[in-house]
């Protein structure tokens, strides 16, 4: 039964309050500037358009549309654990007050999926935008350093990817201060090129572009029809991952209670207006036909005819997108790992503070080693649906979370209450589940082989060390 103890709200805020905690400086706006640096990434810049060539065609703004109701439906589930609980764990920490020890370990071990993986992955197309950024002013680097061996175009080592995740996670070490200035600059930045893409590119809409805009299945589960727009919802989930991150950053709040649901439903409220009209956009100027590559915005701008500065422009606002995109993920990734050190989960050292800058210095240059691994040397850049499995499944306890906690803990204080509970719960299973099993076999396969590593550490190590279990054994239950 052990396996199921939960880790009682009151250590939990006693916890976040301690002496040696990590800095509260952030305010609202930094927090919506931390969600959309999060979010708007490599999925927005280069998913689109596989999605809208292969399964929903113009009708991609419907599966934008679905993909934002299920993060809302979670955003909001977080939102209330997140004033409730404004702790650095996130989803970790809150099944850890409600679902018990082996299903926080679950979750902490998903959430690896969704920052880790996801900051790799991202790092990759970083230094590919990077590479042709270069190329256009005619200086061409060595395929040697800006490929990994898994490559289509082979290298040895992709170091461009390593370079600016040294880059990011020195930023990190500095501070949360320090980080958040970082991350408002390059916002703006991106948003601005978002914002501007979609300004300039609705002159260059061909409406034929839009019949049909539903195109007709084909026959085939997922190949456009109503399968299809649920099948690119599933695929284009992705670009919307990393509002949530904002609860990782509730310790560093200065006010959580008031501004964590302003962080993550501000910022997912507006990439979700941002990508429904880039989506819009997008296919009305290029016909979703023509849109099967990898970066469809390449093939937009070659229609926008004499502005051929628009494309350089938009790289710039890749690069910036992806860097805030690492930053947020990393970031994260540190203060989930910091909570479960601090529950003797995970080795101490994750919770290690640096005396003077207080960040968990240690933590994150362990993890800028092995994410810088396998952005280096791996294929990792195909793992992008396997981040979006891992953070539906945390979406999804979370959900179940809420609903646990109003039983448990019914008058516990809860400044931001989710609305109409069980049934927006619940909504958020069905929907997060339904995307969930639309991302196929392969994904489900690797994401269970992840899983079963993850129990592997837990039974082998965690559980003989975790605090809670000692604290239990103590009580002699
Ligand atoms: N939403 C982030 C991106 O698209 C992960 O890059």
């Amino acid at each position: 039964m052990r396996l199921f103890a939960t880790k009682p709200i009151e250590t939990l805020l006693a916890e976040a309050e301690g002496e040696e905690t990590l800095k509260r400086s952030l305010g609202p706006l930094s927090l919506i500037a931390l969600g959309i640096g999060a979010i708007i990434g490599a999925g927005i810049f280069t998913l689109t358009g596989v999605a809208a060539a292969t399964h929903a065609g113009p009708a991609l703004t419907y599966s934008f549309i679905l993909a934002a109701i299920g993060c809302a439906f979670a955003g909001i589930c977080y939102s209330e654990f997140s004033t409730m609980i404004p702790i650095a764990g996130s989803a970790y920490t809150y099944c850890y007050a409600t679902l018990g020890e082996l299903a926080a370990w679950i979750i902490g071990w998903a959430l690896v999926l969704e920052y880790a993986v996801a900051a790799a992955t991202v790092s990759v197309s970083w230094a590919a935008t990077f590479d042709s950024i270069l190329v256009s002013f005619g200086i061409e680097m060595p395929r040697s350093i800006v490929a990994s061996p898994f490559d289509p175009q082979p290298g040895k080592i992709n170091l461009i990817a390593v370079l600016i995740l040294c880059v990011i996670s020195a930023v990190l070490i500095r501070g949360i201060s320090e980080s958040a200035k970082f991350n408002d600059f390059i916002v703006v930045l991106k948003v601005a090129v978002v914002v501007f893409f979609i300004g300039i590119g609705y002159f260059f809409i061909n409406r034929q572009n839009y019949h049909p805009f539903l195109p007709p299945n084909t026959g085939n589960f997922g190949v456009f029809g109503w399968s299809g727009v649920l099948a690119g919802a599933a695929q284009i989930f992705f670009a919307y991952i990393g509002f949530d991150a904002v609860s990782t950053a509730a310790q560093e709040a200065r006010n959580p209670k008031r501004d964590m649901p302003i962080g993550i439903i501000g910022s997912l409220a507006i990439c979700t207006v941002l990508y429904i009209l880039y989506g819009l956009v997008l296919t009305g100027i290029v016909n979703y036909k023509d849109l099967n590559v990898a970066a469809p915005l390449a093939v937009a701008v070659d229609h926008m005819k004499g502005l051929p500065w628009v494309g350089f422009l938009m790289k710039l606002g890749s690069l910036c997108g992806l860097t805030s995109v690492m930053l947020v993920m990393l970031l994260g990734q540190s203060r989930v790992f910091y909570s479960m050190s601090k529950d003797r989960l995970l080795p101490k050292l994750f919770s290690d503070l640096h005396p003077r800058l207080r960040t968990p210095w240690k933590s994150n240059l362990l993890l800028l080693v092995f994410v810088s691994l396998g952005a280096a040397f791996t294929p990792i850049a195909k793992l992008g649906n396997l981040t979006s499995i891992g953070t539906l499944f945390a979406f999804v306890v979370v959900c179940i979370a809420v609903v646990i906690m109003r039983k448990k803990e019914p008058s516990l204080p809860r400044p931001f209450k989710t609305p109409l509970v069980p049934l927006v719960p619940a909504l958020g299973v069905i929907v997060n589940v339904g995307l969930m099993a639309a991302l196929g076999a392969a994904t489900w396969i690797a994401f269970l082989i992840w899983m079963i590593l993850g129990l592997a550490i837990y039974f082998g190590y965690s559980r003989h060390v975790s605090r809670v279990q000692e604290a239990e054994s103590a009580r002699g239950v």
